[in-house]
C-alpha cells in the first residue's frame, strides 16, 4: 500500500466535550446515527457526561469508519467482540476510542495494524492521599516503572501524578488493541518510557513494551498531551512492511473536530425520537447537585 492511501486510512481525531453543550436538534440527529442497541445502552447512563462521551465515541467511530472505507454512513455495522471490543465484519480498517475528562478520543489504522488509544485527565478520583492512592495501585506497575514514577527524592506530587497517569495510559492503549482491556494483569505490561517529558501538539514515538518480560519489538506507541490536564497514548501493531525505515512510519498529531465537523456527511440509520431527547436533557451533568433545572431545558 503507497503511504498516501496508508495516510488516509489513519486517524487521531479529538472531540472536546466540554465545550459541547447540544442544541436539541443537534441530539436528536445524534442519537438516530447510532445503533439501536447502542442507543438503549446510552440511554441507560445516568450522567448527561457519560451519555454524552460514549454517544461520540460511537459518531466518530460511524464517521471514521465510512470515510475511510467508502461504506456509506448508515449501512456500517458495529458488533462487539466477547471483551465488549467494537468492531465491523470484514474490516478494512481498524480503530478504537477512549474517553476521560473532557475529550473523546479516535485512532484509526490499517487493517493489518491493531489499535487502541487511551485518554486520561490528571486526577485522583478516589480522594484519598497520593501516598494511599499510590499504594491500592502499587500491584498494577513493575519495579521499574514505580521508581519512575516517584522520581528522585523531592519530585513534586504533580509530576508523580502525571507520570503515573502516562503509564497508565501506555498500558491501556496496549490491553485495548488486542482487546483484552485490564481484565489481564497491568503488571504484566512493562513499559519503557525514555521520554521524560510530554508537550501538547509534540508526539513522543520512542517508548516500548515487554510482555511477561519479553521485549515486542513491532509495537508502536505515540504519546501527547491534548492540554495542561489530559494524556493520551496510542498503541499500534505495525505490519512487518511498515517499519520505521522502509515506509517511513509518520507519527500523527491529534486533530480536533467540531460537532458540525463531526457530524459532516452523517445521515440518520433510526427515526429521531424526541422522547429519548427529553430524558438525555433531564440528566444531571456529573457534579451538579442538586439538579433542578435540567428538565426546563426543553
Ligand atoms: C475496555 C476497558 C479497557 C475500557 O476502559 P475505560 O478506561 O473504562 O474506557 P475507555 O474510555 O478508555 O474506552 C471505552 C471504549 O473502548 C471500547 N472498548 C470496550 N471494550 C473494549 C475492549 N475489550 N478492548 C478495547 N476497546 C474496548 C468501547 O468503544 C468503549 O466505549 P463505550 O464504553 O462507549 O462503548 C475496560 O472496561 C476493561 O478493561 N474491561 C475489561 C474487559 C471486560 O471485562 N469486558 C467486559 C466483557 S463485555
Amino acid at each position: 500500500m503507497s503511504t498516501c492511501a496508508a495516510s488516509q486510512k489513519r486517524a487521531r481525531w479529538v472531540f472536546n466535550i466540554s465545550t459541547w453543550q447540544p442544541t436539541e436538534s443537534q441530539f436528536l440527529l445524534a442519537s438516530a446515527c447510532i445503533q439501536e442497541e447502542e442507543k438503549v445502552r446510552i440511554g441507560k447512563f445516568v450522567f448527561r457526561s457519560d451519555a454524552k462521551a460514549s454517544l461520540v465515541g460511537r459518531l466518530l467511530m460511524r464517521k471514521y469508519v465510512s470515510s475511510a472505507t467508502g461504506i456509506p454512513y448508515s449501512e456500517v455495522n458495529f458488533l462487539r467482540d466477547e471483551m465488549g471490543k467494537p468492531y465491523v465484519l470484514n474490516p478494512l480498517v481498524n480503530f478504537n476510542v477512549s474517553h476521560h475528562g473532557d475529550y473523546v478520543v479516535l485512532a484509526g489504522e490499517l487493517a493489518s495494524n491493531k489499535v487502541g488509544v487511551d485518554v486520561m485527565k490528571f486526577e485522583y478520583k478516589t480522594g484519598k492521599e497520593l501516598k494511599e492512592f499510590f499504594s491500592t495501585m502499587s500491584r498494577q506497575f513493575t519495579p521499574q516503572e514505580w521508581g519512575h514514577i516517584r522520581g528522585p527524592i523531592g519530585t513534586p506530587a504533580s509530576k508523580q501524578v502525571v507520570m503515573f497517569y502516562r503509564y497508565w495510559c501506555l498500558k491501556e492503549s496496549y490491553l485495548k488493541a488486542v482487546g483484552t482491556g485490564i481484565s489481564v494483569d497491568l503488571n504484566r505490561v512493562a513499559m519503557m518510557i525514555q521520554e521524560q517529558d510530554l508537550r501538547v501538539g509534540t508526539i513522543v514515538p520512542n517508548t516500548q513494551v515487554c510482555f511477561d518480560d519479553k521485549l515486542l519489538p513491532s509495537w508502536h506507541f505515540e504519546e501527547t498531551l491534548l492540554d495542561e490536564d489530559h494524556c493520551v497514548a496510542v498503541a499500534v501493531s505495525k505490519s512487518s512492511d511498515e517499519d520505521d525505515v522502509g515506509h517511513g512510519w509518520v507519527s500523527q498529531t491529534f486533530q480536533s473536530l467540531d460537532i458540525n465537523q463531526l457530524m459532516e456527511g452523517s445521515s440518520p440509520l433510526l427515526e429521531s425520537d424526541s422522547c429519548y431527547t427529553r430524558e438525555f436533557f433531564k440528566k444531571c451533568e456529573k457534579n451538579t447537585k442538586p439538579c433542578t433545572s435540567a428538565s426546563s431545558l426543553l
